[in-house]
């Protein structure tokens, strides 16, 4: 049954797993030579990364770090803080990262920018959901599972005010509850 706050299913379970198959195909095709750190954004993408690993028939390490750019609200708040940082060093690594959703791009940029200076020899980007219409600073994103109208989503790792990460769909939320 779907969540009373939820307005519509806008991903359904099916459609997950096939978009995370389709994804896992394309990096081990891409990273087949590389040893490689596949690195998720906290908390949002534990989910999507829990299954896409699974799924990445590959040799490769794990590692997570927390960047902040929301409060409890729906918009971002465009200044970026770095929560958690690696626990590898980057330096000389070809650094996969895996988020649940890219809006303004604000996270993401950062995150790259950061890691390259830190001298990571490759920075990609796999994100399940873009938002493309949001998007304020340039990004490239290189695996995209789905693009996202201008709603608010939750489900499949994704939050409002830390909840709905647990529902195994992607749902848009309805607007009562954060209005
Ligand atoms: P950005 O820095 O604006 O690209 O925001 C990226 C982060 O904002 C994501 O990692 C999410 O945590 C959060 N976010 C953006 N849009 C949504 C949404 O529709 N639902 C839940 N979280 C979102
Ligand atoms: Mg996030």
């Amino acid at each position: 049954m779907t969540h009373p706050n939820i307005e519509k299913v806008l991903v359904s379970q099916e459609k997950l797993e096939k978009i995370v198959n389709s994804l896992a195909k394309q990096i081990e095709i891409d990273y087949n030579d590389k040893e490689f750190v596949m690195v998720g954004l906290l908390k949002g993408s534990i989910v999507f990364m829990a299954d896409l690993m699974k799924k990445v028939n590959l040799d490769f390490t794990i590692d997570f770090m927390v960047a902040s750019s929301y409060g409890s609200g729906t918009e971002s708040s465009g200044k970026v803080k770095l929560l958690k940082d690696l626990e590898i060093s980057p330096e000389n690594k070809d650094i996969l990262i895996v988020e649940d959703i890219v809006d303004s791009g604000n996270t993401l940029n950062f995150i790259t920018n950061y890691l390259m200076t830190r001298g990571a020899r490759s920075v990609k980007i796999c994100t399940l959901c873009d938002k493309p219409a949001r998007r304020k600073v340039p990004l490239t994103v290189d695996y995209c599972g789905t693009e996202i109208p201008d709603e608010f989503i939750v489900g499949y790792g994704l939050d409002y005010d830390e909840k709905y990460r647990n529902l195994p769909y992607i749902g848009v939320l309805k607007e009562s509850v954060y209005a």
